[in-house]
């Protein structure tokens, strides 16, 4: 079974429609996902358009100095890392902290770096964010383990 799915988004509002069509995917099961890509691709857009999608009522913002961010105003719980301060100590070291927001009913966002790259020993949604033009961007989703495979062919439909 194929489990990439491929979006280019033109525009904004493009973007908005697809993290709408995610957190519909995400919201009764959860999801541990993973976003790569350079600064100003739109990993943190696509997080804030999802969590906003889930009925997040709080103002989304990075969490670049502060590491995490928690939001719990909506039916589910919402998690949202970005390591990009980690660069230089390595993802094996919040490898086992990341697990824990890989279980149970919750959604996590985690934003890496394209230097990050690296291999977590959980399944997961990865969503890798490239640059076009202007306000266009690709988002590519992949599942990484059987469990989220719904979530690749949901977003096909
Ligand atoms: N189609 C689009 N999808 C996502 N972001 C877009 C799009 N067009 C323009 N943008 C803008 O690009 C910027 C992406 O920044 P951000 O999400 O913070 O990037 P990152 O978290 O990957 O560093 C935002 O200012 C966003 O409004
Ligand atoms: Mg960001």
């Amino acid at each position: 079974m194929e489990n990439k799915f491929i979006q280019k988004c033109n525009t904004l509002e493009d973007t908005k429609k697809l993290a709408c069509k995610f957190a519909q995917l995400v919201k009764e099961s959860g999801c541990f996902v993973n976003l790569f890509g350079e600064i100003g691709a739109g990993k943190t857009a696509f997080v804030r358009l999802t969590a906003e999608a889930l009925g997040v009522k709080e103002k989304v913002t990075s969490p670049s100095f502060v590491i995490l961010n928690e939001y719990h105003s909506a039916s589910i719980p919402v998690y949202h890392f970005d390591l990009y301060r980690l660069e230089n100590v390595g993802i094996s070291t919040i490898a086992d902290e990341l697990r824990e927001y890989s279980e149970g009913k919750k959604i996590t966002f985690v934003e890496w770096a394209e230097f990050s790259q690296g291999e977590l020993p959980f399944e997961r949604i990865e969503i890798n964010v490239t640059y076009d033009d202007d306000d266009s961007r690709v988002y590519e989703f992949s599942s990484i383990g059987k469990k989220n495979n719904y979530v690749i062919e949901g977003l096909k439909k």
